[in-house]
C-alpha cells in the first residue's frame, strides 16, 4: 500500500486527450446466445496516443480480440455493442473526433475507414482474406483504395510488400489463391495487405504467433518501419510477453472485459502493482530459470464466461484476496501518482476505496478505507 494514488472514473479522464488517434470510452459488448449472456467487454476504456504502441495482454478469454473487433465494427453475432463510444481522431488537427459507434456497421463511411484509416490484422488469417481473389490482387485492391497509382505500380508495389514480409518467390505468391498458401503464408499475405494501406491505426491481433522466429522479427521489424516512417499508432494484442518488450510504448492488461492496470513498459515489467499483472509475469519463463524448476501458474482458472462475479473480477484467484471488500465491492481505476501515466483497478491501492472528493476536473480522490465505494458494479 505503498504508493500514494488518486482515483479516476476512466483511463480517458488522464490525458487531455488532444493527440490520441482513439480513445475508447467505458464499451460493453455482450453476446446473448442460447445458453446466457456473456459480458465479453464489461466498460472497456482506454486511449492510444497517436504514434505509439499500446500492448494489450491477459489470458485467453479476457476480451483482447473484441475489443480489436469493436474498433473495426466488425464484432460477430451474436455480440452486441451495449453502450460506450469509440472516438478517432484522423489527424492532430482534426476538429471534432468521429464516434465510430455512431456509424452503420454496414456504412459506407465505415467501409472506407476499415480500409484507408484503421486496418487490422486477424487472429485467424481466413477472416480478412478472400477465397476467391488472388493474393497480389486483394493487396493491390488495397494499395489502389489508398493511394490510387497506376495498375502497373500497384503490381509492383504488391510484390514489393509480399518480399518484405519474407514470402520466398514474391511474384508467384501474388498469383496463388489462399488456400494454395500454408497457414504462416496466409499469415503474411493478410500482414501484408493490411500494412499495404498505411493506416493511422493497425489493430494487430496476434499477428505473429503462428509464425516461425526469423519470420516473427521481420514482421516485427516492418511493423515498427511503419511506425517510424508514417507514425501508424499501433493496438498490438499478443500472448508474448517478450514481443510486449521488444515492440511496446505501454501495456493494458486485460482480465475478464475489463483493463486491470495499465502503464510503461517499463513499469508493467519493474513496477507492476495488480497482482494479476504480476501473476501473469511470473507465469512466463525466463533466461537463468534452472531446468526443470517449474514455472509458477496462476491459481484457479479463469471463471466460465455466463458467470459473472461480483466485487473484483479476479478475487477468487487473487494471493491479496480481502474477504469483504474484494468479494463484494468492483475496484475502480486508480492513477499511481508519481508514474508516468499508470493507472491500476485493485483496493490494494488506496483510493480505490470510498470517501471520494470530486474536483473540478470530475477526478475523485480517496482515502484508504474499506467501506463500499462507488465503482460500476456491472
Ligand atoms: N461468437 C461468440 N459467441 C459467444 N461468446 C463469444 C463469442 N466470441 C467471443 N466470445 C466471448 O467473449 C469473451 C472475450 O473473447 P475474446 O475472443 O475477445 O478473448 P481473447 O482475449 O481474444 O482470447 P484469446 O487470447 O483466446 O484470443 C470470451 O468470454 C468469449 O467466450
Ligand atoms: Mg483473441
Amino acid at each position: 500500500m505503498a504508493d500514494p494514488v488518486t482515483n479516476v472514473e476512466t483511463s480517458s479522464a488522464r490525458q487531455d486527450g488532444t493527440d490520441d488517434v482513439i480513445q475508447v470510452k467505458d464499451l460493453h459488448v455482450h453476446f446473448h446466445t442460447a445458453l446466457g449472456v456473456v459480458r465479453a467487454l464489461n466498460g472497456v476504456s482506454f486511449n492510444i496516443p497517436r504514434g505509439k504502441v499500446l500492448g494489450v495482454v491477459g489470458e485467453s478469454g479476457s476480451g483482447k480480440s473484441i475489443t480489436g473487433l469493436s474498433i473495426m465494427q466488425l464484432v460477430p453475432p451474436p455480440g452486441r455493442m451495449e453502450s460506450g463510444e469509440i472516438l478517432y481522431k484522423e489527424k492532430p488537427d482534426t476538429a471534432k473526433p468521429l464516434n465510430i459507434l455512431s456509424l452503420g456497421r454496414h456504412s459506407d463511411e465505415m467501409r472506407a475507414i476499415r480500409g484507408d484509416d484503421i486496418s487490422m490484422i486477424f487472429q485467424e488469417p481466413m477472416t480478412s482474406l478472400n477465397p476467391v481473389f488472388s493474393v497480389g490482387h486483394q493487396i493491390r485492391e488495397a494499395i489502389m483504395l489508398h493511394q490510387n497509382p497506376n495498375e502497373d505500380e500497384a503490381r509492383a508495389q504488391s510484390v514489393d510488400i509480399l518480399q518484405k514480409v519474407g514470402m520466398p518467390n514474391p511474384q508467384r505468391i501474388a498469383r496463388s489463391y489462399p488456400h494454395e498458401l500454408s497457414g504462416g503464408m496466409r499469415q503474411r499475405a493478410m500482414i501484408a495487405m493490411a500494412l499495404s494501406c498505411t493506416p493511422a491505426l493497425l489493430v494487430a491481433d496476434e499477428p505473429t504467433t503462428a509464425l516461425d522466429v526469423t519470420t516473427e522479427a521481420q514482421i516485427l521489424e516492418l511493423m515498427r518501419d511503419l511506425q517510424n516512417d508514417i507514425g501508424t499508432s499501433i493496438m498490438f494484442i499478443t500472448h508474448n510477453m517478450g514481443v510486449v518488450a521488444q515492440m511496446c510504448d505501454e501495456v493494458a492488461v486485460m482480465y475478464l472485459g475489463r483493463i486491470v492496470e495499465r502503464a510503461t513498459v517499463d513499469d508493467i515489467f519493474y513496477d507492476p502493482k495488480h497482482p494479476y499483472t504480476i501473476s501473469l509475469l511470473r507465469s512466463i519463463p525466463r533466461l537463468g530459470t534452472n531446468r526443470g524448476q517449474k514455472l509458477e501458474t496462476i491459481k484457479g482458472g479463469v471463471p466460465d464466461p455466463y458467470t459473472t462475479v461480483t466485487g473484483c473480477p479476479f478475487h477468487p484467484r487473487c494471493p491479496s484476496f480481502m474477504p469483504g471488500l474484494c468479494d463484494t465491492v468492483l475496484p475502480v481505476e486508480t492513477i499511481i501518482e508519481g508514474k508516468d501515466h499508470h493507472t491500476v483497478r485493485c483496493h490494494l491501492y488506496p483510493g480505490s476505496t470510498p470517501e471520494q472528493v470530486a474536483d473540478g476536473d470530475g477526478r475523485v480522490t480517496g482515502t484508504s478505507g474499506t467501506a463500499p465505494n462507488t465503482g460500476r458494479a456491472n
